[in-house]
């Protein structure tokens, strides 16, 4: 796929670019919590793409405090496990690999064909970086993993897409085939569904939830190592509005990343 046909993905495909766009406008602020030395290159050959949408500076941090966030949780779990597994499912355009800098893990990125075809004009495969093509329902990427290691799986930014029996599916058969896996998911609350459906990004939402205790109703075969809201994290970034409003729990508590163990 030429970098010019990208105009063309489906809708679902490009929504990779939008994480991309904000991660580029955190990394020009001079108080910036985001550096990746691929986003410039990237962000060159793409920019022209990219959905004209203005972003918020809340919404900017939000997704750079997330990123950190995960790439924190992540380092952590190869410390504690030495060649290990990571599953990034709906990678989009992510660079966690590259921004670990580790050789102590082996990493597959896995999204549609649109979006990987993308990533190879910039990510060179190697042993211990695979991208897969395939969409995360079609259950055979699960036989080009090893079963035979510690194994965590993350799921960003996609599955308030899908409703929420496709959710359990998914997470059911990742449970199944690797026993002792953590997953780190990206859940959002009703608050924050409601929120989105109304602005112009992400108004394609399906699923969210009440609170931790209703994930573990949907999947009683894991436990919450750690629940996380992102608007914790770097509060004195946040507008004054927005440190007014997470005084309320409700608001505070919309965006979250929950880590998880199978039982
Ligand atoms: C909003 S982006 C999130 C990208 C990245 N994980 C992040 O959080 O920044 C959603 C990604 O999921 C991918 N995606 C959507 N449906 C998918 C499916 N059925 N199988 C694999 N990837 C999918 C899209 O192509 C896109 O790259």
């Amino acid at each position: 796929m030429s970098i010019s046909s990208l105009s063309k993905l489906p809708e679902i495909e490009k929504s990779a670019c939008l994480a991309l766009w904000a991660l580029f406008l955190e990394s020009r602020k001079k108080n910036s919590i985001y550096y990746d030395k691929k986003l410039n290159e990237m962000i060159d050959k793409l920019s022209c793409y990219f959905p004209k949408i203005n972003y918020t500076s809340n919404y900017v941090l939000e997704i750079a405090s997330r990123k950190e966030l995960i790439k924190e949780v992540i380092s952590k779990f190869i410390n504690k496990n030495e060649n290990s597994i990571i599953i990034n499912l709906g990678c989009g355009l992510d660079n966690y690999f590259d921004r670990l800098n580790t050789t102590n893990v082996f990493w597959f990125d896995i999204d549609l064909s649109g979006v990987i075809n993308l990533k190879k004009k910039f990510f060179r495969e190697s042993d211990n970086y695979k991208l897969i093509s395939k969409s995360i329902f079609d259950f055979s990427w699960l036989n080009k993993i090893p079963k035979n290691k510690k194994t965590l799986v993350l799921i960003e930014g996609l599955l308030p897409y899908f409703e929420e029996k496709d959710v359990k599916m998914l997470i059911d058969k990742i449970i199944s085939n690797f026993p002792d896996s953590e997953l780190i998911i990206h859940v959002i609350s009703h608050l924050f569904y409601w929120y989105r459906s109304l602005s112009k990004i992400s108004n394609n939402l399906k699923w969210s939830i009440s609170n931790k205790k209703c994930v573990l109703k949907i999947f009683p075969d894991l436990k919450i190592l750690k629940e996380y809201f992102i608007y914790d994290c770097h509060v004195e970034r946040m507008s004054i509005l927005k440190r007014i409003l997470r005084l309320f729990p409700c608001y505070r508590k919309q965006n979250i990343l929950l880590h998880l163990k199978s039982k």
